[in-house]
């Protein structure tokens, strides 16, 4: 397995590869690697004749400096688990060498950026943009893959390799989850043990919002009512958002059809949970 620590060296893999026919995935993650991120690199595998993972807690990205101090690095971990799942690159840069002194350039989102989590975390998705532009760039990939977890982030990725010409193809993933429903996420290691439990709330408030559309219910506020009731029946979680969303456009809809997704934000103490699902 390659390690890359700066986007020259990446970029010197990438074309080794690419000047031979192969085809090169990118896997763009921030570590703490679980079985979610995994997916996504068998998914590329599928796509690509080579993988590359890259890992890299992307400081323009967060909102409070309190998260990102605490997001978890456990990088020799990372390392070892691409190692045994034959991801053939890994590009790990340090802060500083994404952002040289003098940086100064960044990529901003349309307005898919500005809804939802763009809403509640102004520049979050600059940020994103930002970055992954930067990874395409070092990586050249022909194909990169996103989890449906981050529905608005996916959204926001297609819409920026189309409107800048990348030319690369976005895979989405569906979100891997525990056995109890709970969506894989770096975030879950900083739920205590009752919190964790807690957490199945947010699975089962989607779950709620599903079942009463199933039972032909298609008005969004009181889907939303049901859903919101479950997370607040559970007192270690606090509510922040839950709305049904296009699939497309991502714009709150008053009535509910097949291509609405419901979208939701929990906070267990300092630890903010997303998901998301479709209705139907
Ligand atoms: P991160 O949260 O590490 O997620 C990396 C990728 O894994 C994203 O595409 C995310 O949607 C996907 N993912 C996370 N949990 C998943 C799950 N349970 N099932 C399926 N896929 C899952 O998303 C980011 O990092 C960053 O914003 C990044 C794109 C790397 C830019 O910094």
């Amino acid at each position: 397995m390659e390690l890359c620590a700066d986007p020259a060296a990446l970029t010197t893999w990438s074309d080794a590869h690419r000047v031979n026919g192969r085809r090169v995935a990118l896997v763009p993650t921030m570590g703490a690697l679980h079985h979610g991120h995994m997916a996504l690199v068998d998914e590329a595998r599928r796509h690509a004749d080579v993988v590359a993972v890259s890992i890299f807690v992307n400081p323009l990205q967060f909102n409070h400096t309190d998260d990102f101090t605490a997001y978890p690095r456990p990088i020799d971990d990372d390392l070892a688990i691409c190692r045994s799942h034959g991801v053939d690159a890994v590009y790990a840069p340090v802060a500083a060498t994404m952002y040289p002194a003098g940086f100064q350039t960044h990529v901003e989102p349309g307005p898919l950026g500005d809804v939802l989590e763009g809403a509640q975390r102004p520049g979050h998705f600059r940020g994103v943009t930002t970055v992954v532009s930067k990874l395409f760039n070092a990586a050249r990939p022909h194909v990169a893959v996103f989890g449906q977890k981050d529905f608005q982030q996916l959204a926001i990725i297609r819409r920026m390799t189309i409107d800048l010409d990348m030319g690369i193809e976005i895979v989405g993933m569906p979100t891997v989850r525990d056995p109890d429903g709970l969506a894989m996420s770096s975030r879950n290691r900083r739920l205590d043990d009752t919190q964790r439990r807690a957490a199945v709330c947010v699975p089962a408030s989607l779950d709620a919002v599903r079942a009463a559309y199933a039972g032909g219910e298609r008005r969004a506020d009181e889907l939303v009512a049901l859903g919101r009731a479950v997370v607040e029946q559970e007192p270690l979680a606090r509510f922040e958002h839950l709305e049904l969303v296009d699939a497309d456009t991502l714009q709150t809809v008053a009535t509910a059809d097949e291509r609405t997704v419901a979208v939701t934000a929990v906070w267990f103490g300092e630890v903010r949970l997303i998901d998301n699902a479709r209705v139907a």
